[in-house]
């Protein structure tokens, strides 16, 4: 039988940063494996290398030294111009501060995945909307994200993270600015996804009311991982 395809592969991964002439190790010799139809949470106290880790995983920082592999794919080893390709059709990042476009309305934003690989901007909207219907947003789809409250703006950022249907959805504390009941339901949302066999899901979190939802729950602290552990799934 061949072997279940990794999604995510992490080896040795390092990454020093310089704050003002001081070194600061983010990464201190990762190893971190993450099978698909898996969902990984990730989790240690602030300023342990979550946020590092998940965009060295994404493709939006280089390591310094060791490598990850996407689906088998390098990422490192593609020119820049595959990279921006493999990361666009594959990958959905929701970013800790949310990073919607502000000059774009929701579903704007939300279409900005599909419009990227190539799709007609009508059958983007469309799409968009739908997503924005399960996060329950479909009535603010024209909204601008400085006219919307936090939490919904959270929920545009999911939506759009979700909307080309990627094989890796990174998640950088996705309810942080949601009640426990909009959580629950962005987080059976993300699940769903994240249970197809070639998917698989990351998610940075403080939030131990989410914990249930993981497969493994990985650990870090001052940039190494420290312990994963199986959760049991909550088939809910
Ligand atoms: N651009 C940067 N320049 C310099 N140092 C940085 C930079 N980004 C992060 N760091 C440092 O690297 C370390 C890891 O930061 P990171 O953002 O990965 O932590 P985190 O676990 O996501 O924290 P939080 O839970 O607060 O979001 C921290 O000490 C941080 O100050
Ligand atoms: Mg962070």
């Amino acid at each position: 039988m061949a072997a279940q395809l990794l999604a995510v592969r992490c080896q040795n991964l390092t990454k020093t940063y310089d704050a003002g002439g001081q070194k600061v190790i983010a990464l201190n010799q990762i190893n971190l494996d993450i099978a698909t139809g898996e969902l990984m949470m990730l989790v240690g106290p602030s300023g342990c290398g979550k946020t590092t880790l998940i965009s060295v995983i994404a493709g939006i920082l280089d390591q310094d030294s060791g490598s990850c592999e996407l689906f088998g794919e390098n990422l490192q080893q593609l020119s820049s111009r595959d990279k921006l390709r493999f990361r666009a059709k594959n990958i959905g990042f929701v970013f800790q501060a949310f990073n919607l476009l502000p000059a774009l309305t929701a579903v704007e934003n939300v279409s900005v995945p599909l419009i990227i690989n190539g799709m007609k901007r009508q059958a983007a909207e469309q799409k968009a909307l739908s997503l924005l219907e399960q996060v329950g947003l479909g009535d603010r789809s024209k909204s601008m994200p400085s006219q919307l409250s936090g939490g919904q703006q959270q929920r545009v950022a999911i939506a759009r993270a979700l909307v080309h249907s990627p094989r890796l959805i990174v998640c950088d504390e996705p309810t942080s600015a949601l009640d426990h009941k909009t959580g629950n339901t962005v987080m059976n949302l993300l699940k769903e996804v994240a249970l197809q066999q070639d998917r698989a899901l990351v998610i940075v979190t403080h939030d131990a009311r989410i914990f249930e939802f993981a497969d493994r729950i990985a650990e870090m602290d001052d940039g190494h991982i420290v312990s994963v552990q199986a959760q049991q799934r909550n088939q809910g």
